[in-house]
Formats: C-alpha cells, structure tokens, sequence
C-alpha cells in the first residue's frame, strides 16, 4: 500500500447515469482518482429498497460500471467493482444497525420523503438504508466521501456511528470526512428547476442522460423551463437560467459570472441552443468510449472480478478487528 489516502463513493444503480451525476459525481472523482487510493462501487445491495426488475436491474448495473470506466474512471489503478459481490458491506452494515438508534435514522429527510413516495412498501430496509451506507464507508478506513449535497445528512451518521463504536472499543474506524465539491452546483431538473436532476425522473425530459445521443439532448434542453423576463442573468427566482449557466459553467470550467457575461444580451433559444451544444461536445468521448467498452466484455469482467476481489481483502481486514472487538471467536 502506498500513503495516499483512501476515496469511496457510490452511486446506485437506479434510473439512468444523468449530466447531474456526471457533473456533480463523476467529473470530480475522474479528478480526485490520481491523488487517492479511490474505491468506486455500484452500490446494487442499496438499489433494492424499491422493487426492482431482475433483468433490467442485472443490465442496468453492467451499464452502470461501464459507465464509471467510460467516463474516465481507471480501474485498473482504482477499485470499481459492484457492492454486492463483496458480502462484508452486508455483514458490516447488521453490526452497525445494533449501534445506530431508531431516532437517528427516523429524522433521516431521504428515508421521509422515499417512504412518503413509497407509500406501499416502507420496508425496513428503507429505514437502515444509511447504516448500509455506513458500512459501505467504515470497512475501508476511508478519509474521504465525495457526495452530493444530498447525502450531508447520511454522512454526518456515518461519522456519528464511527465515533460512537470507536467510544466503546478503542480506535476500529477511521471517522470520514465529506467531500461535497463546490462546483458541484447541484443540477436541477430541465422541466422543474426547484428539484434536483433525478435519475429516476419518470418526466424523461427533467434530465439528460450521459448515453442521450445528441439529438435527445438538443431537443431537452430546447424544452427546458426558464422564465419569461427573458434577460441572461443569474440571481433567486431564475432556476431554469440558473440552472443552465451551472451546467454550462461545470461543464466548461468557467465561473458563472463569465458564462453570464458570455451570454448577455442573447436570447434563451440561442444561449439554450450554445448549452446543448457544450454538454454534447463533453459527452461525445464519453460516448465513444462508452461504446467501445461496452464490446469488450471480458475487460469489464476482468475490472470488477479483480476490484471485489481486491476490496473484499482491504474489508475484511476491518471486519476482523470488529469482530474480535466485539468478542466473537476467530474465523
Ligand atoms: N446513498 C448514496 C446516494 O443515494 C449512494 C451511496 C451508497 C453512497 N453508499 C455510499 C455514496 C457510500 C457515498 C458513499 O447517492
């Protein structure tokens, strides 16, 4: 092992990979994986606390991965693999229910608004989905957890529980810090700019898909709600400008105060027509190399069969000293 120190993250393989998860996730940690031992999971044991279909959710979890190395992530350098072909996360994640509290996770906002959409099936995992999380960080002794804004609040459990077992049992976790990247603008939806790009958005036009083809994406944004004060400018009440000049600022680099002197004086369609064409020329090596990978199957397999393979080594180097902390017998 080297010194640098060590990244996980996850996304779950739900809905489609959008510009959101691109730029808010992916981008960053195509940036950060050079620096850190970084750790990338398809986090698929989480995807199921919603009904799943078996044969869309095996296809989608593939796409999901090859997505990650598509965009730039190396996975021969990096740990990609998927969080189900590692059982400690599950083993990891029942010890740590026995230390989190009822409380906790009820004031969790994610696991009110999913059970208020769910209605249906508040199932128990709903509820300790976050300890699951929890363990996803605390098995690999992880500094660092590049999330979005969304996820502050699960974050802050994770530590919580570190620190909590740490207090029982003397020094077993590292306790994580939060990375949340300030470009990482959160993306809103193209159809309603007061909620976050979804990746599940049954509306397909709230969101662009990293595979949309260009068309698909011209088209979106063409649609996308703005206002009808029609000035290029960034300030509260313009969530549809907004949005677009932080995606058009993600994806170019460039602060929002030189995208609006950019664009000031033009109208919607055409700064609409000038975004479309930025993310379109962002995603077109993704799409090139997404496409490539995605016929080379035993690479793939090789890269997330070496990543578990690897991961579950680093795991279960934690999961030991958990166990004899707690007084089980050795393996
Ligand atoms: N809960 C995260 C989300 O919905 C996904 C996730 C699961 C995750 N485990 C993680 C993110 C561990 C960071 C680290 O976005």
């Amino acid at each position: 092992m080297n010194d640098k120190k060590t990244i996980f993250s996850g996304i779950q393989p739900t809905g489609c990979i959008t510009i959101g998860n691109y730029l808010g996730a992916l981008k960053s940690w195509v940036q950060l994986q050079n620096d850190y031992n970084c750790i990338f999971s398809v986090v698929d044991l989480h995807s199921i606390t919603v009904r799943q279909d078996p044969i869309a959710l095996r296809k989608r979890c593939m796409d999901f991965l090859t997505q990650y190395l598509a965009c730039g992530i190396n996975g021969e350098d990096n740990l990609v693999y998927f969080q189900s072909h590692v059982p400690a996360h599950a083993e990891l994640a029942w010890i740590l229910n026995c230390f989190t509290y009822m409380g906790e996770l009820g004031r969790m906002t994610q696991f009110k608004d999913k059970s208020a959409k769910h209605a249906d099936n508040i199932n128990a995992g709903l509820f300790t989905y976050p300890v699951l999380m929890a363990a996803d960080i605390l098995l690999y002794q992880t500094d660092l957890v590049p999330v979005g804004i969304d996820q502050k609040q699960h974050l802050e459990l994770a530590r919580d529980i570190a620190i909590r077992f740490n207090g029982v049992f003397g020094d077993v976790f590292k306790v994580p810090e939060g990375y949340i990247p300030k470009e990482a603008a959160r993306i809103m939806s193209l159809q309603e700019p007061t909620s976050k790009m979804s990746k599940s958005d049954p509306n397909i036009n709230g969101f662009v898909s990293i595979l949309d083809d260009p068309d698909t994406i011209r088209r979106k944004f063409k649609r996308a709600v703005t206002d009808s004060d029609g000035e290029i400018a960034y300030r509260e009440g313009k969530d549809g400008i907004n949005n677009l000049l932080n995606i058009y600022s993600a994806v170019t680099g460039q602060s929002v105060e030189d995208s609006v002197n950019e664009f000031s004086g033009l109208g919607y369609g055409t700064f609409k027509e000038r975004v479309a064409e930025a993310v379109v020329e962002e995603l077109r090596p993704v799409q090139q190399r997404y496409a490539d990978l995605a016929k080379n199957k035993d690479y793939i397999n090789k890269i997330y069969t070496e990543g578990a393979k690897h991961a579950a080594y680093l795991a279960s180097k934690t999961l030991r000293k958990v166990h004899r902390k707690l007084g089980y017998v050795d393996r």
